[in-house]
């Protein structure tokens, strides 16, 4: 695992196997940006004019590296480009995500290095958290199944400059948190064969009795006895039975209670309306609103947030089997609603409703679920950007305001009341599947509505597309997991931790 501290030192002296400086574009051709002063210095003022000559142009995470030969300790400089200058001169902050995503590309360029040193701008604590937290994700790689040694490792440490009142404690944030989106990614990444519901749970118990959580978990023969009928039914086709984990954190002095629930599908075959296999391969990553839901718990324990925070992880394979829920079966969930599964590859929504009932039971000022839900997600807003649902508009603006000062894509989306009908049964209370595909995505979250009780705040987060990475990686985001939604719930629930930001936590 890569460490990060900090140093106020200057860039020229620091002994690192690479310095990493930031650089703009102008009009003029590319300038370094501060922190990058010394590099320039240190080689006779050249810096830009050795860039120009390597055709590099400051756009944001452009990666050209320079040798050093012998004008300071490192050997080699890394340039990243942050883009355009902040408009209002030096005194201006930077957009934190594009420092983040620049730390992280420029990390990952170095793969293989054993140290590396960030120069970039970080003359406030939050830019300096950015470029700790950017370039700690950026040094992610998932190495656990490679035999032979011919893999280049992350960079292993990390020093950020920065000299700026409370640096300290934000790089302590930033390292936490990449702590926890790091065991989000492994857990996405982990294969469905080493990752079944109660292996999910045995790490859940091990990892967050560590972090100071309380755990407890449901097999199956307490979901059945208890009534999760939800859960029962997506997990009843698999050799490996589902598990619902609780895990719990209070504060002595807090005020707030927060609750998430998380859709752990830690492989979905669709079951019996199985999926054809271009849409399988990448099912693994059906638990990623679960780890994310775990992640940010070990998170919110680690930093001690005043706040009580509760996580559900709806856990179980869908698979198909003699055992297996059949289309047209009636469930009897949590709630006490009867559901007719018509598709048993609708099976997130099943499991999400078991788990906010649950939820509801202890009393939170409110409810988000995260979850994998459809692919419709991806077809609206592609794959880096989440849909947010709520029976509250105020809360749904605020976690699309939250997630996206986290640089995590997210964006509103309605619950359109005419989508209701389409969930009509013959047969039960409601079904699990509306007739037609248009609009899938709102109707599973009109679906998911029906099982919050009234008067209860709830919030859900589709994230299909943003949990896993099928593509090249880029800033801090590697291939396949991504860990996303880890730092939004964490942010949600420091808003909640009454030490005056309260009044403001909607
Ligand atoms: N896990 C899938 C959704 C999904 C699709 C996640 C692509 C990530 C990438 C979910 O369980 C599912 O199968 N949804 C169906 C719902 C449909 C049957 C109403 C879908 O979106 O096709
Ligand atoms: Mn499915
Ligand atoms: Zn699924």
């Amino acid at each position: 695992m890569t460490t990060v501290r900090i140093n106020a030192s200057d860039a020229v002296s620091i002994e690192t196997s690479a310095l990493i400086i930031g650089v703009h574009t102008t009009p003029e051709g590319p300038r370094p940006a501060p922190g990058g002063e010394g590099l320039d210095q240190a080689l006779d003022g050249r810096l830009a004019e050795i860039l120009t000559t390597m055709g590099f142009t400051g756009k944001a995470q452009e990666i050209v590296k320079i040798p050093t030969f012998g004008a300071l300790p490192a050997p080699v400089a890394v340039a990243v480009g942050l883009g355009d200058a902040p408009q209002d001169g030096p005194g201006d902050n930077y957009d934190l995500e594009n420092l983040r995503r620049a730390a992280g590309a420029a990390v990952r360029s170095l793969a293989g290095t054993a140290s590396a040193t960030l120069a970039l701008p970080a003359r406030t604590a939050a830019e300096a958290e950015a470029v700790a937290l950017g370039g700690l994700l950026g040094a992610y790689d998932f190495t656990r199944y490679r035999t032979g040694g011919d893999r280049r490792q992350p960079v292993g440490e990390l020093t950020v400059l920065s000299g700026a009142a409370g640096a300290e404690e934000a790089v302590a944030h930033a390292a936490t948190l990449a702590d926890s989106v790091t065991l989000v990614r492994d857990l996405v990444n982990t294969p469905p064969s080493d990752l079944w519901p109660a292996r999910f749970a045995e790490i859940a118990q091990e990892t967050g009795l560590e972090a100071g959580l309380s755990v407890e978990v449901l097999d199956e023969v307490r979901l059945k006895e208890d009534g999760y009928g939800g859960i029962v039914g997506v997990g009843q086709g698999s050799v490996n039975p589902p598990r619902l984990v609780r895990v719990a954190y209070t504060h002595p002095e807090a005020t707030r209670k927060v609750a998430f629930v998380g859709k752990g599908i830690t492989f979905d075959s669709g079951g019996l309306s199985l999926k054809p296999s271009a849409s399988m391969d990448w099912m693994k990553s059906d638990m990623g609103g679960a780890g994310a839901v775990f992640g940010a718990l070990v998170a919110i324990a680690r930093l001690g947030l005043r706040v009580n925070a509760v996580g559900y992880l709806c856990l179980a394979e869908n698979m198909p089997s003699g055992s297996a829920q059949r289309p047209s079966d009636v469930l009897h969930t949590y709630s006490g609603k009867t559901v007719e599964v018509l598709d048993t590859d609708a099976e997130g929504r099943l499991v999400l409703i078991d788990g906010i009932a649950r939820a509801a039971e202890d009393e939170p000022d409110v409810i988000i679920d995260v979850a994998t839900l459809t692919g419709a997600q991806i077809v609206a807003l592609g794959w880096r950007t989440a849909g947010v649902m709520a029976n509250d508009d105020a809360l749904r603006e605020e976690i699309v305001r939250i997630a996206g000062e986290q640089g995590e894509g997210a964006w509103g989306m309605p619950l359109p009341a005419e989508l209701r009908k389409g969930l009509d049964s013959a047969v039960a209370d409601i079904a699990n599947l509306q007739p037609e595909r248009w609009g899938s995505m709102l109707a599973a979250g009109i679906f998911l509505r029906e099982f919050v009780p009234a008067g209860v705040r709830w919030a859900h987060v589709d994230m299909a597309g943003p949990a896993f990475n099928k593509g090249e990686p880029h800033g801090y985001t590697p291939k396949g997991g991504t860990g996303a939604l880890t730092r939004t719930l964490v942010a949600v629930a420091e808003r909640y931790t009454g030490n005056g930001t309260s009044a403001q936590a909607v």
